[in-house]
């Protein structure tokens, strides 16, 4: 008889975003009446940028023309596009990051889920509490995780780094030492950033305990402030110790099309084992690359023209990361975020749980948001706000939850 992979038996309920799309769907089919506005999963709402729909649209063809038709993509990417990457989000900030550094993929969310495959199982991982679920949870499938404690909702052999108003939601270094380390900065889901003094010191200490940093900097397009990097690569040493992922999904508005890539560098060993030969073998093992029309629409993405309207794009977005945070901290919320990222993280009001606040916004003012502790024990009493709806959509959600 075949067995299944238990580490997948140890999973508590399902993927935080499957809860809340079951929990909203069962609403909306009990009050059909109800206009509902969904600021919950971080997922965009505005059209592609015209540029990238004309890249798309010149790949569609390409792919119609025996002349120019492409089968399998380079298993590492297309040149152009990790060298249109290398220019425009490494050298131009000073970072030495070279197209052979940088592999293609479907996206952040897998690589940030197969990356762990290339450690041991016995490596620890150290994660930020609260932390995007898909760290902790491919671990968990992994068998690297230990045991789960229902009370804690914590796991055995899981560093936890708790990100609180106290330390603004970035975390301290850790007591124990970890050989993982998981950073999201902007972060998500807190919206929370971290400084290029705060980073190098997280660079510095992993280079010393001989940790690796696997870095999601997946919303480096949010960032407004000036103090603040774009990229792991931006710290001296980083390329000793830190591997960054990349999405277009935020930046871009990829979600649904479905473009990353992960860095990393050639000098990142473990002992003698090139961690860049490791990711290469997988690649080239069990993935055929993204479309290359989809290459082609990322490569769109770092013309002049692209760049000039996803400016404006990321704007918009932003234009309702302010109107959320300054409407509810005028309605007297505890808020933070919302300036270097798309994310508004507030305290549900009242002593409510997570999940209380989750149920009362969507009954009473029929707004999805996302229960902070549904990323860890210390978003307990937290809830996360995405501005990737419609301005008109995020403006009457506010007003609805000012109402209240
Ligand atoms: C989120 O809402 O946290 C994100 O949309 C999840 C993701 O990017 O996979």
């Amino acid at each position: 008889m075949y067995k299944v992979n238990d580490n997948y038996l140890k999973l508590p309920g399902s993927y935080l975003f499957s809860t809340i799309g079951k929990k909203v769907k069962a609403y909306a089919a009990a009050h059909p009446d109800r206009k509902i506005i969904r600021l919950g999963i971080g997922d965009v709402t505005q059209p592609l940028a015209p540029a990238i729909i004309k890249a798309l649209h010149g790949a569609v063809d390409e792919m119609g023309d025996a002349a120019t038709f492409r089968g399998y993509a380079p298993d590492l990417g297309y040149e152009f596009l990790r060298n249109a990457i290398a220019d425009n989000d490494y050298r131009a900030r000073g970072c030495d990051i070279s197209a052979d550094e940088i592999f293609i993929s479907d996206g952040a969310k897998c690589d940030s889920g197969n990356i762990q495959e290339i450690f041991s199982t016995d490596n620890r991982i150290a994660v930020c509490d609260p932390v995007y679920p898909v760290y902790v949870d491919t671990n968990v499938m992994a068998g690297r995780t230990g045991t789960y404690d229902p009370q804690k909702e914590t796991w055995s052999n899981v560093i936890y780094m708790p990100c609180t108003r106290e330390n603004d939601f970035v975390p301290e270094l850790p007591k124990e030492t970890p050989d993982i380390i998981y950073l999201c900065f902007p972060n998500n889901p807190t919206g929370s950033a971290i400084t290029g003094r705060q980073l190098q010191e997280w660079v510095d200490y992993a280079n010393r305990v001989g940790a690796v940093i696997i870095y999601d900097a997946a919303y480096e397009a949010y960032i407004s402030q000036e103090n603040i990097p774009h990229s792991i690569y931006e710290c001296q040493g980083a390329k000793t110790c830190a591997i960054e992922l990349r999405s277009f999904s935020k930046n871009a508005g990829f979600t649904g099309v479905r473009l990353g890539f992960t860095v990393i560098p050639r000098e990142l060993k473990a002992g003698e084992v090139s961690l860049h030969s490791l990711w290469a073998r997988r690649h080239g093992t069990k993935y055929n690359g993204a479309p290359y029309i989809v290459q082609r629409a990322g490569e769109a993405v770092y013309s002049e023209e692209g760049k000039a309207q996803l400016r404006q794009q990321v704007a918009y977005y932003m234009k309702n990361a302010a109107y959320i945070y300054h409407g509810l901290k005028d309605a007297g919320y505890e808020v933070s975020g919302g300036v270097n990222a798309p994310y508004i993280w507030l305290r549900a009001p009242r002593g409510m749980s997570s999940w209380e606040f989750f149920d009362y916004l969507l009954e009473k003012a029929n707004v999805v948001g996302t229960p902070g502790s549904g990323f860890g024990p210390s978003g307990e009493t937290y809830f996360r706000l995405t501005a990737f709806g419609s301005y008109e959509n995020t403006v009457e959600a506010v007003e609805r939850i000012k109402a209240l």
